[in-house]
């Protein structure tokens, strides 16, 4: 079994501990920290956690010494430097949330603190792990589109979700949830542009973009400032984000709306999802006066050193969710839908002056792991692999093979309130 001290029993760290406890049956929980006394009756629930391993303060732990082989640490963003540092400093090897931190001093600390006390320190960077873009990785790997000129992605933020986390929810404040947009969500598809053209490195960067449509003046006249409190009902009707329909009526992530309310999700009334609405909850504000400061939609246009080039798009309140990636390469190209697990491979047929396809279906593989199209299931088990002595895979998101996309990122955002091209001197990992 590998024993595991559990740092921030929410929603991410308890989604992985389902896999490595439950699916794998590889993990054992020996302690559990959260200040949140909810989350800690979750732990003892769903994961056997004794009650005298529940601990609302890390150093009760910490002053125990190394107890366990390795810490699963999913705090939110803004506090994964304070409660990372000290289990890396006593050995932990650990899982780590991404973004780790956002900026580029604190990021050399984890890297060198974990690396002083050889620690392997793996990011959460889910997307590496999916059978789709694993199987990306591994058609360039094998030479199928020569080499790289272009990747261009995409990642169109749906309705619901825009709103839930980044328009209402805890992460639509910069200052207090430590990330930007870009950080927040899309490094996860910086660190792709990386991890895709390793053969090289980024050089320069510049973004465009801004907070231009979830604003006060677009809200639909006469809306008001709640919802269910003073929204007439006939703007409502044909609101895309009415809070009503979206949380109560339907809800897709009932992780988000409800945690203000300090309770698990399953455990919020009905009649209190309605009177947190009506009242203190953030969820149930007009979607154009919730008052964050992110933007809504942003591109990232990367230079690398061989002269290749990337574009990432990045926008909130798309129709259709999703992420598209094209890479085309001096010899073939590689084009799909990540929501949709079909890849086309081309490359040109000149006896035909045409191209050829292939098609390549990862559905199957994705129906077998679940949550994040197969990521949260195979970054446990190459975490898990790893701890028990295997070499790190075409995935393994050590942190010293995940800087490059953070380094990125944060260049990128310097670029975006610049309005300049920012160079960037990086290594190859
Ligand atoms: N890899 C991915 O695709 C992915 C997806 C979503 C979120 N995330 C990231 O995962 C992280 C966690 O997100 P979440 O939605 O699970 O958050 P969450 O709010 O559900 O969980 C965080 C938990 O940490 C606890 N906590 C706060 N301070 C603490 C401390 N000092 N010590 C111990 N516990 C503490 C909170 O009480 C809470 O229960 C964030 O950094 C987020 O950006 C990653």
């Amino acid at each position: 079994m590998i024993t595991v001290v559990a740092v921030g029993c929410g929603d991410r760290t308890t989604t992985y501990l389902e896999v490595g406890v439950h699916v794998l049956k590889k993990m054992k929980v020996v302690a559990a920290i959260d200040p949140n006394p909810e989350r800690l009756r979750y732990m003892q629930e769903h994961f056997d956690v004794p009650a005298e391993a529940c601990f609302r303060d890390m150093y009760e732990v910490l002053s125990q010494g190394r107890i366990a082989d390795c810490v699963i640490d999913g705090t939110m963003d803004q506090y994964h430097l304070e409660t990372a540092l000290p289990f890396l400093e006593q050995g932990y090897d650990m899982l780590l949330e991404k973004p780790l931190v956002n900026n580029e001093k604190d990021l050399f600390l984890l890297r060198d603190t974990a690396a002083k006390s050889g620690s392997t320190l793996t990011v959460c960077h889910v997307l590496r792990y999916t059978p789709f873009y694993h199987k990306i990785k591994e058609l360039i790997l094998a030479g199928a589109v020569g080499e790289i000129m272009n990747i261009e992605t995409s990642e169109r933020v749906g309705a619901f979700h825009s709103s839930v986390s980044y328009i209402r929810g805890k992460w639509n404040r910069e200052a207090e949830c430590g990330s930007s947009l870009l950080l927040a969500k899309c490094c996860h598809d910086i660190d792709l542009l990386c991890w895709l053209n390793n053969t090289t490195v980024p050089v320069s960067v510049t973004s465009q973009g801004g907070r231009n449509y979830f604003i006060p003046e677009k809200a639909p006249a006469g809306a008001g400032t709640r919802c269910l409190v003073d929204c007439p009902a006939e703007v409502r009707a044909t609101c895309f984000y009415d809070a009503q329909n979206m949380y109560i009526d339907h809800c897709m992530l009932p992780q988000y709306p409800w945690q203000c309310t300090g309770k698990n999700p399953e455990d919020v009334t009905m009649e209190e999802r309605i009177a947190s609405l009506k009242t203190y909850n953030p969820h149930g504000l007009c979607i154009y006066k919730a008052g964050g400061d992110l933007v809504d939609h942003q591109n990232v246009a990367v230079t690398f050193a061989n002269g290749s080039t990337a574009l990432h798009t990045m926008t909130l309140g798309a129709m259709r969710p999703g992420r598209n990636i094209w890479i085309q390469g001096t010899r073939g190209e590689i084009e799909g839908f990540f929501e949709d697990g079909i890849i086309k491979y081309r490359t040109y047929d000149p006896s035909r002056t045409w191209f050829t396809e292939e098609t390549c279906d990862v559905n199957a593989e994705i129906a077998q792991n679940g949550n994040h199209l197969g990521g949260d299931a195979g970054l446990v088990r190459d975490f898990c692999a790893r701890m028990e002595g295997a070499a790190p895979s075409i995935s393994t998101t050590d942190i010293s093979d995940s800087i490059n996309g953070h380094l990125l990122c944060y260049a990128a955002d310097k670029a975006l309130r610049e309005h300049s091209i920012v160079p960037l001197h990086l290594e190859k990992q």
